[in-house]
């Protein structure tokens, strides 16, 4: 593999001071919203969440928003994972969002809570049936011997709430990560790109002042 040649330019847009609102959700909104209306652009709402483990390392892994308003950014997922402990021992998380088909990146740190049962289960129901069997039948993260006794457990669970509802599972749900940090990143000519990072010391961020400053590239 060659890969030294591997490279191109990022001219497509620029980020000026003067162009950036007070508000970094808005700008959030407006970069979410180009990236969902550009064609051929996979899973807009795919983010890498990076959390730390008790031991100190860092991990990473997908996951996809649901929700965000000035709150902060929620998704999904089983709270007995390897992401759901790292969250119960740290609960202090970096997101990023690569929308690179724009040339854009952004960077989110903040602290994560868990939402609360009656959101988690509201999001729950409105899901299809399978999902909800698969959320009851994996033991997320933890190991297994076989697909075969994955697929086992989702048909005996298939069969058990036959004609019911299926109840969220309780280590299932939510979680909010409130930003006290936003970078957001515009590809830029001779590797020049622009970065912007705003940054809020009170985690109440829809109301309090952010702070913006351009960092070099
Ligand atoms: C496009 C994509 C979307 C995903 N969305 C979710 C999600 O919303 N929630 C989730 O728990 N896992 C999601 N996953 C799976 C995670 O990346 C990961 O494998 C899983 O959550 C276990 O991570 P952990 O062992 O680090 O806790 C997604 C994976 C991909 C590739």
């Amino acid at each position: 593999m060659k890969l030294h040649d591997e490279r191109r330019d990022y001219e497509q847009g620029q980020l000026r001071r003067n162009q950036l609102p007070q508000n970094p959700f808005e700008l959030f909104a407006d970069w979410f919203t180009q990236a969902q209306a550009q064609a051929n652009s996979p899973d807009p709402t795919a983010f890498t969440l990076a959390t730390v483990g008790a031991d100190g390392q860092p991990h990473q892994r997908i996951v996809l928003l649901k929700q965000v308003d000035a709150t902060g950014f929620v998704f999904f997922t089983n709270y007995t994972s390897q992401k759901g402990q790292d969250l119960a021992h740290n609960p202090l998380a970096s997101v990023h969002f690569a929308w690179l088909g724009l040339e854009r990146q952004v960077r989110i740190e903040g602290r994560v809570e868990k939402l609360d049962s009656t959101a988690s289960e509201n999001y729950f129901s409105s899901r299809p049936r399978g999902s909800q069997l698969g959320a009851h039948a994996s033991e997320q993260s933890r190991t297994i011997e076989s697909r075969e006794q994955l697929e086992a457990r989702y048909h005996q669970l298939n069969s058990d709430f036959a004609g019911k509802d299926i109840p969220k599972p309780e280590h299932w749900g939510g979680y909010r990560v409130v930003p006290s940090l936003f970078e957001f990143w515009q590809g830029g000519r001779y590797r020049l790109h622009d970065r912007f990072c705003y940054r809020c010391d009170n985690s109440l961020a829809a109301t309090s002042p952010w702070r913006i400053t351009r960092l070099q590239p």
